[in-house]
């Protein structure tokens, strides 16, 4: 019910409403431009879930531009009478929604769309945004570069964490919202342009190949990838636990063939080990793409296959694999839950070490917590399940300090039942999102027996190095 039904009478409001319909309807509200999000406030957009991207893409590498539609269906969660998407740079030649062209306009990252009619809460709709220009390279509150990445290569590659996927296609850009893709980029021939989930066509036409690329698993937009440039790729599969064959398809820059063997030779084995410690894997196909060194400054777990700038050792394969259980399937609720990202991805690789003839998942921790600031600086700075602002979300005690959490669960409840405990977070919030407290509350129902107040309370949210390791 809207707010100005609410102070009106049953029966009046009934009518009110009939008589509003039948006139088009006034009564809706604009969405909000963001979903509160505590760091990044302007992220996602109130009022409507998309449910999928259907982006339709063409680039030109050597004026590096971009053009293109993005078909966005979402379900209004209210009446609305506007909603706004998130989009930086570019642009927008013009918008329709429910096939009619719709008024819009732009405020800062905010596309603000008012539609010909209202649009009904429970309603699935269709957006469509023709846009086009050069994308942006954003800069992150950390400092780090995201959104549209031009490459040494002459090509591009597109990362967006935490908020950079608006450089290149308008969407609901927070991680609460996940929905289904379908991404075709046509590229000049003889180029590869190489995406997230199963390439379900590539065809080559006047001189430009056409890729289209499908996920069929609700993916967050952070997570969405394009790597256009001379890629080589390698298909394969790996039998996972259920007996399924999963298909590989990797991409490698020619600089990047040889010393990226190792990783390509490492993937399954890493996917198994992955399902044996985490659950099934959670989706449809994997690989891994690996960029030229300069291309990015860090790494990222984009679903189904997670980019690498440069060849990645073990440990960073194992990092950015286990992501896909962390953070890809099981998705923060908000930027603030972030730690279970990083804490869950930096666990994973104690545990392979633990598991690979390395040092124990003990052994790291107490070097972390006798010496951790030694090697990071930061390490006490702040308590992991709150950074302290935007700048921070990826900085070591969300990664080494949320690893330290995991590890005193599992010092709490033995090595058996924290298996069984990691197995079923998974399971529970598969192809989800999660909070931190769902987290903590979900450990407490697992082992009622246990008193994980003195956890959450030193490790989780305390400040500064707890007094006791
Ligand atoms: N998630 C990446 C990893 O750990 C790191 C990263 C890249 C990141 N960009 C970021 C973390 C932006 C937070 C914000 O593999
Ligand atoms: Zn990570």
């Amino acid at each position: 019910m809207s707010r100005t039904a609410a102070a009106v009478p049953a029966v009046l409001s009934a009518l009110l409403a009939l008589a509003l319909t039948a006139c088009g309807g006034v009564d809706g509200t604009p969405g909000g431009p963001g979903v509160r999000d505590p760091y990044f406030p302007k992220a996602g957009n109130g009022g409507y879930d998309v449910r999928h991207y259907a982006l339709d893409l063409s680039y030109n590498p050597a004026e590096r531009h971009l053009a293109g539609t993005a078909e966005i269906t979402a379900r209004a969660g209210q009446d609305l009478s506007a909603f706004d998407l998130d989009l930086s740079g570019l642009d927008v030649d013009r918008v329709e929604v429910e096939g009619r062209p719709a008024r819009f306009s732009r405020n800062g990252q905010e596309l603000i769309v008012r539609p010909h009619d209202e649009l009904d809460a429970g309603e699935t709709f269709r957006t469509v945004v023709h846009y086009s220009g050069t994308p942006r390279t954003l800069t992150d509150p950390d400092g780090s570069e995201e959104g549209w990445l031009p490459t040494a290569g002459g090509g591009a590659l597109a990362l967006g964490e935490p908020t950079g996927s608006m450089a290149w296609f308008p969407g609901n850009h927070h991680p609460s919202d996940k929905a289904a893709y379908d991404i075709r980029v046509s590229v000049p021939e003889g180029t590869e342009a190489v995406s997230n989930g199963e390439l379900a066509e590539r065809r080559t036409t006047g001189g430009r190949t056409a890729f289209h690329w499908r996920t069929a698993e609700p993916m967050a937009t952070y997570l969405a990838t394009l790597a256009i440039g001379d890629y080589t790729l390698h298909r394969s599969t790996v039998r996972t636990a259920a007996g399924r064959d999963l298909p590989v398809l990797s991409a490698v820059v020619p600089s990047e063939s040889g010393p990226a063997e190792e990783a390509l030779e490492r993937l399954p084995e890493v996917v198994r080990w992955g399902e044996d410690t985490f659950g099934p894997y959670p989706f449809s196909s994997t690989g891994v793409i690996v960029a030229g060194e300069g291309d990015a400054g860090y790494a990222l777990e984009t679903q189904y296959r997670p980019v690498f700038p440069g060849a990645p050792g073990t440990g960073l394969l194992v990092h950015e694999m286990a992501h896909q259980w962390f953070g890809d399937s099981v998705t923060p609720e908000s930027w603030r839950d972030m730690w279970l990202n990083e804490g869950f991805a930096t666990y994973a690789e104690w545990l392979w070490e633990e598991e690979h003839g390395g040092d124990s998942a003990q052994e790291t921790f107490d070097a972390l917590y006798d010496h951790g600031e030694d090697e990071y600086e930061d390490l006490w700075s702040f308590p992991p399940a709150e950074p302290s602002g935007a700048a921070h979300i990826s900085d070591e005690p969300v990664y080494s300090r949320g690893a330290m959490v995991l590890h005193k669960i599992r010092q709490t409840v033995g090595d058996t039942a924290f298996r069984d405990l990691v197995r079923g977070w998974t399971a529970k919030h598969r192809h989800g999102n999660a909070d931190t407290d769902d987290f903590t509350s979900y450990v407490e129902r697992t082992a009622p027996d246990e008193d994980f107040t003195p956890i959450w309370r030193d490790w989780l949210y305390g400040e500064g190095k707890p007094e006791h390791p």
